[in-house]
């Protein structure tokens, strides 16, 4: 068997093709060659690795990247991602063809919510309206009325009738932030993401001592005492954007440390450090999204695997959530 039929065999154990590439070639060129005769668009999310930001076509929020999913004529979408976010993809432009570079690289946050589980909890309030982050998979968008950004999230919520309850799912951290942000009482699944639940109250005070100048700039899903005494709370956009129209020059960033090569290319003359985490290693990396890698995005454009492959009731019911998103969304000009 040749090894090209022996890593599609091993595919569903491995998540990738696992197939050696030659040390010596050069795969930007090579990716740069893929994308033009295969007409397909590179769609990277912040978190990458700072290589695979380089070569997308486009990097965003989970918004933006589905915007650009959705408006895509190229043939085929390679996802440098998470598997949620290609699964959104794939429901936004169901005839194309979607990628995903390592099919294992998953989401906690997602995880935490089994579509299974949360039906039940569902059927006991018939009369709320579900709202769930996008970070979910396409089986609880299934189950899911309007869906949400970071970005986007107090929009959705104030586009529910005040007379209406509100199921928010999965993510605690940013349904607490949601509540307080919005003043509604949201009934909250108690999920969360394992990286955004690392950084260390104590550290960040230490380094804010040594800093008095900078500024702590916070994603929402981290916990309420980090965004409690964060300057500035936003999506991975929202951070990035702060941070280029701010006069500050140096920014403590709690956030998964990815986003910091848009940050530093974007404010070469600025200083952005990580905040730091509860413990040595380097967990401020999304162990999902770091699975990518350059070799992987190049073996997946040039074997056209693996792909994302969904039922069909999955992307007729999922989507209803995603359109409702981005309908509101571009109602109020995002
Ligand atoms: P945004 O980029 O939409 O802010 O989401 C962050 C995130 O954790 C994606 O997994
Ligand atoms: Fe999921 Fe957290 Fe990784 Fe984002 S950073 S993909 S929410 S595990």
């Amino acid at each position: 068997m040749g090894q090209l039929e022996a890593a599609k065999q091993q595919l569903d154990k491995n998540g990738f093709l696992d197939i050696e590439v030659d040390p010596t070639l050069d795969l930007v060129e090579e990716i740069r060659r893929l994308k033009k005769e295969k007409n397909a668009i590179i769609l990277a999310h912040y978190y990458q690795e700072s290589e695979i930001q380089d070569i997308a076509d486009y990097i965003g929020d989970s918004l933006g990247l589905s915007q650009q999913a959705e408006k895509t004529e190229a043939d085929i979408i390679v996802f440098a991602g998470v598997h949620f976010m290609a699964e959104t993809a794939k429901m936004l432009n169901p005839t194309k063809k979607v990628l995903l570079p390592d099919l294992k690289a998953g989401c906690s946050l997602a995880d935490s919510c089994p579509p299974h589980l949360f039906r039940k909890f569902k059927e006991k309030y018939p009369d709320h309206v579900v709202i769930s982050y996008i970070n979910c998979t396409a089986e609880l968008k299934t189950l899911t009325d309007i869906c949400c950004t970071s970005s986007n999230a107090h929009h959705i919520i104030d586009s529910v009738p005040q007379d209406k309850s509100i199921i928010f799912a999965p993510d605690r951290n940013l349904g607490e932030y949601l509540k307080k942000k919005t003043g509604r009482d949201l009934l909250l699944w108690n999920g969360s993401c394992i990286v955004h639940e690392i950084f260390s109250n104590e550290k960040i005070t230490k380094l804010q001592e040594r800093h008095p100048e900078a500024k702590l700039i916070a994603h929402p899903e981290c916990e309420a005492h980090i965004l409690e005494k964060a300057d500035f709370i936003g999506s991975t956009s929202g951070l990035l954007r702060y941070c280029t129209e701010s006069s500050a020059q140096m920014f403590i960033v709690a956030t998964e440390a990815g986003i910091i090569h848009q940050m530093q290319l974007k404010n070469p003359e600025k200083t952005f450090i990580p905040a730091p985490p509860n413990n040595t290693c380097a967990c401020n990396d999304c162990p999902y999204m770091k699975l990518n890698t350059m070799e992987k995005l190049y073996l997946c454009m040039q074997y056209e695997l693996p792909e994302i492959v969904l039922e069909d009731w999955i992307v007729e019911q999922g989507r209803v959530c995603i359109d409702r998103m981005l309908d509101i969304s571009a109602k109020a000009g995002l």
